[in-house]
């Protein structure tokens, strides 16, 4: 059984006294027996706010990207170790605002999976497709070019310390979301690429959506057999918001 995971991805929100707010009513509004798991990734200053204020507690925290170097001469960059130091147990890799705004290709990306798993933070792989892609009919050639990327560079073995998220780049932050089917073909065929290598590692990856979930859409679309999970933009900054999320995932 795949235990379904909810993580937030704040990306560049939130000042100090909102994220405090934040971080307290997710802890405080979080049943200690929620059977889904819950984690949160803020921008990196914050990072150490959230280790402040989760400690204790059985939500997660991870970054939104990390470099893949451990350290040295890159200035502006923030490496694995140092996340891994502030406690972080996941790091989100190959989103795409860093595919599309910060010229990230799939070898950056396996790079950085890699740079992940070296300190034991478990990456998770961000994957998806443009609008003009899908309407190309090249969601699955998309998709799979940049899985092939991971698994050629660190195998299928790799994937067995792994999350996968599907996020369609045109369901971010529009307020369109895929269909509970359109996300579920995708999510079948993604585990079906793996499979083609492992099926057990296919089976026991969680594979989360991304692309506008709230917690009016929620529900439907981690009813899917092959949804483990959302990645949650925007919907993640309020409490009651993200915690709707959380228990339909429960
Ligand atoms: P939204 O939930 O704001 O659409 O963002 C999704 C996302 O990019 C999560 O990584």
């Amino acid at each position: 059984m795949r235990r379904s995971l909810v993580a937030g991805n704040w990306k560049m929100n939130g000042s100090r006294t909102e994220s405090a707010a934040l971080l307290q009513g997710v802890k405080k509004g979080m049943s200690s027996a929620s059977k889904a798991e819950v984690a949160v990734c803020p921008p990196y200053v914050l990072i150490p706010l959230a280790a402040e204020k989760l400690a204790g507690s059985a939500i997660a925290w991870g970054g939104q990207n990390l470099s893949a170097h451990k350290s040295g001469a890159y200035t502006g960059e923030v490496s694995g170790p140092m996340l891994k130091d502030y406690g972080c147990t996941y790091v989100i890799v190959g989103h795409s605002e860093r595919r599309t705004l910060y010229g990230e290709n799939d070898a950056l990306v396996a790079e950085k999976y890699g740079a992940a798993q070296t300190v034991n933070l478990i990456p998770i792989l961000c994957v998806g497709e443009t609008l003009q892609e899908r309407e190309a009919n090249q969601t699955e050639t998309v998709v799979a070019r940049q899985l092939d990327a991971v698994i050629d560079k660190h195998g299928i073995g790799s994937f067995r310390n792994a999350v996968i998220a599907y996020e369609p780049v045109w369901a971010i932050g529009t307020g369109k979301t895929a269909t509970p089917q359109q996300a579920q073909d995708v999510h079948r065929f993604i585990r079906s690429r793996l499979a083609s290598h492992d099926e057990v590692v296919a089976d026991n990856i969680r594979i989360l959506y991304g692309g506008s979930m709230k917690s009016s859409n929620a529900k439907e679309l981690l009813a899917q057999p092959d949804i483990d999970g959302g990645l949650i933009g925007g919907a993640s900054l309020q409490v009651e918001e993200f915690l709707t999320i959380c228990r339909a995932a429960d």
